[in-house]
């Protein structure tokens, strides 16, 4: 099973990640985590020019290009291979929605192009489940902030950026009904991780 956890940053895709990997592992599932930008090592190396601020004025085409160079080295490297294994379930702290979401409509590149382009890029491996976690920007601030996190190169971006990327994650929702879960990532985390944990009982 192919598990992806989607929402803005700060939504709390981590904390979930955690549970879900804790608890699959009780039930005996070869449970493999992973990370993108990143993942792989190439995918790490990748993963440092994008969050780095000196590529403040990176164009959006080329930012779009690096995140499928991780992403298509990941799904070789990495989800392929596992998911071959018996009992093995691959989870993902974002996958290919987050690139239709931020560069899809955060930079608005378009939806349907970065879909397309996506599909190229992962040879048209799709998730089983997606759990997006929804959640407003100031919301996601609040959070981080408590918690003492510094903003990286893309946090640094105005509200209205995240607010677009909120938006096509719900165009990604409605266009993909079956495969992804909208969760209201305002709700606590134990309420959250027991309606992930109700779908996923249901799909295993
Ligand atoms: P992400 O991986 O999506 O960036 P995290 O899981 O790291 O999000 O959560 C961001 C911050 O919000 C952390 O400080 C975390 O402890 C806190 N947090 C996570 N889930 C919740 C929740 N449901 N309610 C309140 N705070 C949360
Ligand atoms: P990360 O620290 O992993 O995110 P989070 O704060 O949610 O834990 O940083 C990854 C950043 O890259 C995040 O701002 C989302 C962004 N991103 C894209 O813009 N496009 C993509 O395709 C991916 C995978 C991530």
């Amino acid at each position: 099973m192919f598990i992806t956890f989607e929402g803005i940053d700060g939504s709390g895709k981590s904390t979930q990640i955690a549970r879900t990997e804790a608890w699959l592992r009780e039930r005996g599932y070869d449970v493999l985590v992973s990370r993108e930008p990143g993942g792989s090592l190439l995918g790490e190396a990748i993963r440092d020019i994008l969050l780095d601020p000196r590529w403040h004025n990176m164009a959006a085409k080329a930012e779009f290009f690096l995140y499928s160079a991780s992403r298509a080295q990941l799904v070789n490297e990495i989800v392929r291979p596992h998911l071959a294994k018996p009992k093995a379930v691959v989870i993902l702290d974002r996958y290919d929605d987050s690139s239709t979401a931020y560069q899809g409509g955060g930079r608005e590149l378009g939806i349907q192009t970065i879909e397309e382009i996506n599909r190229f890029a992962t040879g048209g491996l799709v998730p089983d489940i997606t759990f997006v976690l929804d959640l407003d920007w100031p919301t996601s601030c609040a959070r981080r902030a408590k918690a003492g996190m510094e903003n990286d190169r893309l946090e640094r971006n105005a509200h209205d950026f995240f607010e677009r990327a909120r938006a096509a994650y719900h165009e990604l929702h409605r266009r993909h009904p079956a495969r992804m879960i909208l969760l209201d990532g305002a709700q606590s985390a134990d309420v959250l991780f027991a309606q992930i944990k109700k779908e996923l009982e249901k799909r295993l």
